[in-house]
């Protein structure tokens, strides 16, 4: 007998679709997985064999062969289990092969025959329902992500015994089902960390208001104290709400990443990573033997923010230069390449020096040679990268004993919010959502100057000695500058204050 059931593989935060499929026949019993199954699904031999005979059903004594097709992929983990099994059972006339047709079946199986989760459902069941299937088996702490695809029906199914009875018409699960609409407009700002706790530090808070309304990479540097941190951690406030699209991207990435199970499914408010750094260059941009996305993909469409900067390793530093520039990072495989997306805001902190008190008194005692060596860390190009980076000064005691209250982060939203909102509409056939991901022939396009803002820009360009990339970003960030004073046309002030921005460059390249 042979039966087949539809199942699937990932790659990247994709799937394609695997058909298993499993033939017994009369000769000596045995037991084989080909199509080119890697260790794991060896294993699930073992697994498959024990969850079968302690679900109630006897296992066949059978000459039995299980294909992964297609056969020239390397299939990963344990999602297999549930398709082989039930693949099986259906062979041996256990099960309703008829009826098991028309599902998708991803799960690993428990000895006992319970179903445990598997990473990348959400990707799966969304590939399944492209291919046209209808309905689908998953594991129970799996449903709220495949839940997020509509049209297909979703049946949690907790072991053997179920799927059995359910395909018998016996015993019908309930398929489970989420309002994704509601889910997605619920309110989910309300534990954040708030700007109006922030005394001072006026020019910082501003330039975080365009670096979060344009999607511009964003460096600050100051001594311990100055409340670096403390900003940073309110970013998430401030920035845009994600859109529908922008929500399930992310959403996958994080289940392909194991990383949404028993929490709520739809990822709703733009990720904040903030990677320790001691952390190493795999980890940033992911890979392991079952790929999984690293921190920057875990940023993607939100905020990778690096506290302390120039501690990081220098390798996992330079590693992000191409993510940076793409917007995706390609990780090299045994047999191909694999893309996770990666499009973040970067944001970074750092000391001006080693003891970090450079400027701020007589307090810094670093020779000059230290405060080289530790600005080298951070690479020219790196660097480069940055679109926006201010100098915070230590907080003054009239600015901290001040008992008034900052803005709050609601108003500066709103700003941010309107900023934004001109921006979808500029770009809507670009497919673009920021003033951050303009490409050169872009900005030609949407940030033109007049003439007496193209002197002042060619003064600047002089005086700095600014690089090609820095003309371009200066471009970006007055657009966004002017987007959030509502202007369309990129004027004086505008550029005025993003040529700020930059005149720190000289100082801080050196
Ligand atoms: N501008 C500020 N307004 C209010 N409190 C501040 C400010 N800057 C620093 N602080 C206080 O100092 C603490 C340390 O700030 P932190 O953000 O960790 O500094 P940094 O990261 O620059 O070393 C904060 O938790 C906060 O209590
Ligand atoms: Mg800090």
């Amino acid at each position: 007998m042979l039966s087949m059931i539809k199942s699937s593989a990932l790659q990247g935060i994709d799937s394609y679709p695997v058909s298993v499929e499993v033939d017994l026949s009369s000769g000596l019993p045995s037991f084989d997985i080909v199509g080119l199954p890697d260790s794991a699904v060896k294993e699930s031999r073992e697994r498959v064999r024990t969850a079968v005979k302690n679900s109630g059903f006897s296992f066949p004594v059978k000459h039995i062969t299980v294909n992964l097709a297609p056969a020239d992929t390397r299939k990963e983990g344990a999602s297999f289990d549930l398709p082989i099994a039930l693949g099986i059972l259906c062979a041996s006339g256990a099960l309703q092969s008829e009826a098991a047709k028309h599902y998708f079946v991803t799960g690993e199986l428990s000895l006992d025959g319970s179903v445990r989760p598997v990473n990348g459902v959400l990707p799966m069941v969304y590939g399944a329902k492209q291919n046209g299937i209808k309905k689908c088996f998953v594991p129970p702490e799996n449903v709220d992500e495949a839940a997020l695809v509509e049209g297909i029906e979703v049946y949690p199914v907790h072991n053997l015994k179920e799927i059995s009875e359910h395909l018998s018409g016996k015993n019908k699960i309930m398929p489970y089902a989420i309002n994704i609409k509601a889910l997605f407009q619920e309110n989910h700002d309300s534990d954040l960390f708030d700007f109006a706790h922030v005394k001072g530090q006026e020019n910082a808070k501003r330039a975080m208001e365009i670096a979060a309304a344009g999607g511009h990479n964003f460096l600050m540097i100051g001594p311990p104290g100055s409340g670096k941190t403390m900003l940073a951690k309110r970013l998430p406030s401030i920035l845009p709400d994600l859109s529908f699209e922008e929500s399930i991207e992310i959403t996958k990435i994080y289940s392909v990443a194991g990383l949404l199970r028993n929490k709520s499914s739809l990822i709703r408010t733009r990720p904040f990573r903030s990677p320790h750094h001691t952390i190493s260059a795999s980890a940033l941009t992911g890979g392991g033997r079952i790929p999984k996305p690293g921190e920057i993909s875990l940023s993607h469409n939100g905020v990778l923010f690096l506290d302390e900067l120039p501690e990081f390793q220098r390798a996992a530093l330079e590693i992000m230069r191409q993510p940076l520039e793409d917007g995706q990072v390609t990780i090299a495989r045994v047999n191909g390449t694999l893309t996770f997306p990666s499009d973040f805001m970067l944001v970074a902190a750092m000391n001006p020096c080693p003891c970090g008190y450079l400027g701020d008194g007589n307090k810094c005692h670093c020779s000059m040679n230290e405060i080289i060596k530790y600005r080298r860390k951070i690479s020219g190009p790196l660097l480069d990268r940055i679109d926006i980076m201010v100098e915070m000064p230590a907080v003054s005691y009239e600015d901290l004993d001040g008992v008034e209250l900052g803005e709050a982060s609601s108003e500066i939203k709103k700003r941010v919010l309107a900023a934004h909102q001109i921006q979808l509409e500029r770009y809507h056939k670009e497919g673009i959502y920021f003033n951050a991901q303009l490409s050169a022939a872009q900005i030609e396009r949407f940030c033109p100057l007049g003439t007496k803002e193209k002197e002042i820009l060619r003064n600047a360009f002089e005086r700095l000695d600014l690089s090609a990339r820095a003309y371009h970003k200066i471009l970006k960030v007055a657009r966004t500058v002017a987007d959030l004073a509502g202007s369309e046309d990129i004027t004086l002030p505008h550029l005025a204050e993003v040529l700020q921005y930059r005149s720190l460059d000289r100082k801080y390249l050196l």
